[in-house]
């Protein structure tokens, strides 16, 4: 017998008010689509957040699931576990890098990357090395470390102090840059492609200058790749696009295969900063969601997902694009594989509830971006359906304006 009713007015009762849930109950998904509690099909491009990759229902990743639960669910790091070792070992021949710790969260990643930052760079003896930097517009989490690099202050209203020490970098401006880090800096974080902040790409004069200045003064490149990795910009780490040559990296989202997991994987500069007991996390590293993670990437390598979210993104772009010349309401887009920004002329949020009324889930952000970030697994028919979609609701907007002149 159901004890509780799934609705917004249990919603209210029983959560704190910090989240704005859409009208639907869910209760499974299928490929692409997510299915509510009264049978209704909606097409999902917003993948939980940019996290199911695979979709919904991939026997791969049930599959990893289930014979991972059925054997060992949770020990801790106490002890060695296979699924993680071999995780570890796949993020290290992917990236080219050195070692690997595992957490649980986007933000648990960025906090670990800014304690070893911040251990790395007191070891060289100068003890005012201590400043992280990050972007303008940038995201990186909801913990007091994240939160303080996190740019806009919707974030971190009410909530200060916030962690000293930390600054922000206009957004590809290299005269800020330049004007910004020195002696003291010991990491620069960037979002090669910006996620929240609305699909923005870090332009390649600003991380050619980043990178001489990391020689001249010395401190880290952190790369969040917790949006944009997994192959989600068409290629595993975004960061190779532009030769950011990271000496940490920060994954989360989809590592886990919709399970709870993130990595911070570091450079051999990095390689003995932590040492037993510096830091650390009880489920960090579950091997559950390491045998996930592992059939996810193996997946997404089989099935070549990363060429076709690039297939399937310019489709986007395209038709777009074709939308923008007939619906003055579109003044741009922004795409990078299947991470996807549609700059409108007012605020996007109305629309991710016209597109819901229509079976199509959308997200909004940085105000006036409708934001689609699909499964990488979306199909062109799939992809196609939701750009019809939102040409009905440009179109029925623009009537209804005339209607009212
Ligand atoms: C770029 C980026 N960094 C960090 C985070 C924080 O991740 P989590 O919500 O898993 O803590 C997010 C989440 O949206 C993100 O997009």
């Amino acid at each position: 017998m159901k004890r509780v009713d799934v609705n917004q007015e249990s919603e209210k009762k029983l959560f704190f008010h910090n989240y704005a849930r859409l009208p639907i109950a869910v209760t499974h998904g299928e490929g692409v689509w997510l299915v509510s509690d009264d049978g209704t099909r909606y097409l999902d491009m917003i993948s939980g957040i940019g996290v199911n990759a695979l979709g919904y229902g991939d026997q791969r990743l049930v599959d990893a699931i289930s014979s991972q639960a059925a054997k060992l669910i949770h020990a801790s790091n106490l002890f060695m576990m296979e699924p993680q070792f071999e995780l570890a070992a796949k993020l290290l021949s992917l990236s080219g890098l050195s070692k690997v710790f595992f957490a649980n969260s986007g933000t648990e990643a960025i906090e670990a990357a800014i304690k070893i930052a911040r251990k790395w760079a007191g070891q060289s003896g100068d003890q005012e090395k201590k400043e992280v930097l990050s972007l303008s517009n940038c995201f990186h989490g909801r913990t007091y470390g994240a939160l303080s690099l996190t740019a806009k202050a919707q974030y971190s209203d009410g909530f200060d102090p916030l962690l000293p020490g930390t600054g922000m970098i206009a957004f590809n401006d290299i005269a800020d840059l330049e004007a910004q880090v020195s002696e003291d800096t010991a990491a620069v974080f960037i979002e090669v492609v910006q996620g929240e902040g609305g699909i923005h790409r870090v332009s390649q004069p600003f991380i050619d200058r980043l990178k001489e200045l990391r020689e001249q003064y010395n401190f880290l490149i952190i790369a969040d790749e917790i949006q944009s990795g997994c192959g989600r910009t068409g290629t595993f780490f975004s960061y190779t696009q532009v030769n950011a040559d990271p000496d940490l990296v920060c994954l989360a989202k989809p590592l886990g295969g919709g399970l709870p997991l993130s990595a911070v994987i570091g450079s051999e500069k990095v390689a003995d900063v932590l040492s037993y007991g510096n830091h650390g996390t009880t489920f960090g590293g579950n091997p559950v969601a390491c045998a996930a993670g592992l059939a996810m990437i193996k997946a997404i390598e089989e099935d070549n997902l990363m060429e076709h979210a690039q297939e399937i993104g310019a489709f986007i772009n395209h038709e777009v694009q074709k939308l923008a010349a007939k619906h003055p309401q579109i003044l741009e887009i922004r795409q990078y594989g299947l991470m996807v920004g549609i700059m409108v002329d007012k605020e996007a949020k109305p629309y991710v509830g016209k597109a819901l009324e229509k079976h199509v889930l959308i997200n909004a952000t940085s105000v006036n971006v409708i934001r689609l970030l699909p499964p990488l697994t979306i199909s062109l028919e799939e992809a196609q359906h939701c750009i019809t979609t939102l040409d009905e609701i440009f179109t029925e907007e623009s009537a209804a304006a005339e209607t009212s002149c």
